[in-house]
Order: structure tokens, then C-alpha cells, then sequence
């Protein structure tokens, strides 16, 4: 029995052109306790289901928005996801308790580099500031926010090879937070989830 049920939300309008996100998906697919939503494939109108994704939440403790960045931000179903599912009296107010005391996370792709993800880089921000909405979005529904896990470069990282390391960094941390065997808060307080000590350990075996 898992410790902890994982909730992988996964929002990519192309994946078909995705040399990313469709490996780790396939990789999260795979980890047992983990279950892996696709919101694109399920809605491909944007009519989301908004009683089953409260649902969904309800049976989860770890809750993951995994998608490339698209304009500094989510792809828009991520967004539409947020405004339908996270209601008042459900996710916010005063009866709205529903994700108290949950774990939420970013999972995410750029094309940038990481140097250009500083204050003095060209994208002038840190990833963390960039996704500074979604930190205060779990804030105000009671979930605890660790960093994001991203990679950077993400559109010559399969040439360069990075994204099999990637992938097992990923799958790495997925079991973990099924068996929960993650300090969650030391996780909050880092810049990015890259930098937990035990993943900076992990190596690629692919
Ligand atoms: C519409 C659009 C907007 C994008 N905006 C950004 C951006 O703001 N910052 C960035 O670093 N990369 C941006 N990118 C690049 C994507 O993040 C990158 O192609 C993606 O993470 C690669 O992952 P994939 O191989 O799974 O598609 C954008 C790409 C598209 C198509």
C-alpha cells in the first residue's frame, strides 16, 4: 500500500511534438501510487469534469501540475483547471477545507536557459518567482508548496542527453513521495527541487 497517493496533473497541447514531458509521463505512468491525469487528452474541448477532478483531489495527498512553460506560465488548461475545479466552499472560504494539508508541486519544462532564470539573466526572474500565482494559489488553499522541479534547455535536451538523467530524477522522486520519505520542508525552502540533497545524488542508469 502506498504511504502517499500521487496525483500527476499533465497539461501539454502538443505532446505529440514533446521530447520532455511524454518521457517523464510515460516514466510516472509506471511508478506504482501514482496516477497520471492528461488533461489535454481527457478535455480536448476544455469541458472539464469538475465534480470528478474535485474528486480526484479528495483521494490524492500529493497534488503535481506537470507542463512545458508556456509564456512564463501554464499552458491554458492548467489555468481553465484552477478556475473550475478550485471552488469557492471547496478548495477556498470557510467550508472551502478540502486541500488542507496537502503537498503541491511543479513539474515543468522551459526552453530557457538557467542562467537566463536569474535576476540578472535575461528572463530577470528565478523559476520559483516566475511560478510565484501557483505558490500563493496552494497558500490560500491550505496545501504545502515544495520548489519546482524543472528542466531548463528543455528543446536541445535530448540531443545533449540530459533528459534520461531527468527522467530518473523524476521517477526518483516520485517514489519517494509515495513511500514518503521526503522532507517536505526542507523541499519547500529551496529554490528549486533540483537542489534536494538526495536527488543531487541520483544517477542516470538509462
Ligand atoms: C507557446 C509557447 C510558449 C513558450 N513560452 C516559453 C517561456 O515563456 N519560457 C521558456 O523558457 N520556454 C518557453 N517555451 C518553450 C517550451 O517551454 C519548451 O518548448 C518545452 O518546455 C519543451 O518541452 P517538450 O519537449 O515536452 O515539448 C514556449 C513554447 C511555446 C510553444
Amino acid at each position: 500500500m502506498p504511504e502517499k497517493r500521487v496525483l500527476v496533473l499533465y497539461a501539454h497541447p502538443s505532446p505529440h511534438r514533446s521530447e520532455v514531458n511524454q518521457q517523464l509521463i510515460r516514466a510516472a505512468k509506471q511508478v506504482e501510487g501514482v496516477t497520471v491525469v492528461d488533461l489535454y487528452h481527457d478535455y480536448p474541448t476544455y469541458q472539464i469534469n469538475i465534480d470528478l477532478e474535485q474528486q480526484r483531489l479528495l483521494e490524492h495527498d500529493v497534488i503535481i501540475f506537470q507542463f512545458p512553460l508556456y509564456w512564463y506560465s501554464t499552458p491554458a488548461m492548467l489555468k481553465e483547471w484552477q478556475d473550475l475545479v478550485l471552488e469557492y466552499g471547496f478548495a477556498y472560504g470557510q467550508e472551502g477545507t478540502a486541500l488542507h494539508g496537502k503537498v503541491f508541486f511543479c513539474s515543468l519544462s522551459a526552453g530557457g536557459k538557467a542562467e537566463a532564470y536569474q535576476t540578472d539573466g535575461y528572463n530577470h526572474f528565478t523559476i520559483r518567482e516566475i511560478l510565484h500565482p501557483l505558490e500563493q494559489m496552494a497558500k490560500m488553499t491550505g496545501m504545502q508548496y515544495l520548489a519546482p522541479l524543472s528542466l531548463f534547455s528543455a528543446r536541445t535536451a535530448r540531443d545533449d542527453g540530459r533528459v534520461a538523467s531527468h527522467v530518473q530524477k523524476w521517477r526518483w522522486l516520485l517514489q519517494q513521495l509515495v513511500a514518503d520519505n521526503i522532507d517536505y520542508d526542507q523541499a519547500s525552502t529551496l529554490a528549486k527541487l533540483n537542489h534536494y540533497p538526495a536527488l543531487q545524488t541520483i544517477e542516470d542508469d538509462a
